[in-house]
């Protein structure tokens, strides 16, 4: 048997994917000690009245479906004030993850993008030239420390490891020294998050995060690290559908199962070592994806004279996510397509 025959064997038998974990989903709900959400109680946001923006709390994500497991670990680390990093592949979740943590704690969140050319004066501030004379404009990271606001580092794996560096001191929760020399003390009330797609040089899966930094040890120590797990298929349904709430297309239930479990396939084809170590397909599905394929399913086309008619999901997956792949790997997941997908394999 040749290698892509394998590999097709490999792939294209229906399976579950990932691992997965016990449905989880389930509707925060508020108490006196703080929201609820997947039976886990995350403590309210303890920093003064005073530094508190309402505008800087995320709003609400509706559709995010919470993780018991993970919920505990973060519980427990914002009881113990750890600096948490969420380490997972693209499109799992991460930053919606401290979006959503956020909202149930009521924090005032600020988000800093990482990337290849974040210095340290992005993160702590910077002396800038304002009505003629000189001022220390403080960055983002030293207004939620002084304010007690929480902090995510998104991408921290793009940022070069010596601007984080600049950080260890704050980590430590020790007091900011900014670089004009003031120093201000740890706000009450501050947590700080990253994400990043692996916490080394992702060696394994090279292809899928080229250009990020091999974090150092230093750094990642200082870190509790939370892994969430993928969204197991049942999830994914959930999420699917939830997303489909306002829709008017009738029957779905039944195609948001199918494309769930294409979803988990067409991953683990681009994630499973296969026996040679070449993934079958180079780029992975990522939620975002499979967002945007629904979207447009659910969004009906217009014809002439007012009519509509709905799109197919051959034709939704042609519009969205097809040629992200390309020839051989496009074939392959058009395959894993037809089997799942009962519409498209008809
Ligand atoms: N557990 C989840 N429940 C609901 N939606 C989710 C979940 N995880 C991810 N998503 C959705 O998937 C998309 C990608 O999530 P995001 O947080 O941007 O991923 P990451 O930061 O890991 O790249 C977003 O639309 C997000 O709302
Ligand atoms: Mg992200």
């Amino acid at each position: 048997m040749g290698r892509r025959a394998r590999v097709l064997q490999q792939v294209l038998p229906p399976s579950s994917g990932e691992p997965h974990h016990p449905a989880s989903s389930s509707m925060p709900e508020e108490r006196a000690e703080g929201a609820v959400a997947a039976g886990v109680v995350v403590p309210r946001w303890e920093g003064l009245p005073s530094c508190f923006e309402p505008a800087r709390v995320p709003a609400r994500n509706p559709h995010f479906i919470f993780n018991g497991q993970v919920l505990a670990h973060l519980q427990t680390a914002l009881l113990m004030s750890f600096a948490v990093l969420v380490i997972g592949d693209a499109g799992i979740g991460k930053t919606a993850l401290v979006e959503g943590l956020a909202h149930l704690a009521g924090a005032p969140l600020v988000r800093i993008q990482g990337h290849g050319h974040l210095l340290a004066h992005d993160l702590l501030g910077i002396r800038i030239l304002r009505n003629g004379t000189t001022v220390f404009e403080e960055g983002p990271f030293a207004l939620a420390y002084r304010n007690g606001w929480w902090v995510l580092i998104d991408e921290l794996t793009a940022i070069p490891p010596g601007t984080l560096q600049a950080l260890h001191a704050a980590l430590d929760g020790a007091a900011l020294t900014l670089p004009d020399g003031n120093v201000i003390v740890r706000g009450r009330g501050l947590h700080v998050f990253g994400t990043s797609n692996t916490a080394g040089a992702a060696a394994e899966r090279r292809h899928h995060y080229a250009g990020n930094f091999a974090m150092n040890d230093a750094t990642l120590g200082r870190f509790v690290v939370i892994r969430p797990p993928a969204l197991s298929i049942p999830e994914v349904t959930t999420l699917l559908l939830r997303w489909a709430c306002t829709s008017t297309r009738p029957s779905i239930a039944g195609t948001a199962s199918q494309l769930a479990t294409f979803y988990a396939r067409a991953r683990h084809a681009a994630f499973a070592e296969q026996s040679d170590g070449v993934p079958c397909v180079a780029y992975a599905l990522t939620l975002r994806d499979l967002e945007a394929l629904w979207k447009v399913y659910l969004h009906p086309v217009t014809l002439s004279q007012g009519r509509t008619r709905w799109r197919t999901v051959r034709e939704a997956a042609d519009a969205t996510i097809v040629h992200r792949f390309a020839d051989r790997d496009a074939k392959l997941v058009l395959e894993m397509l037809r089997t799942d997908v009962a519409e498209v394999s008809r």
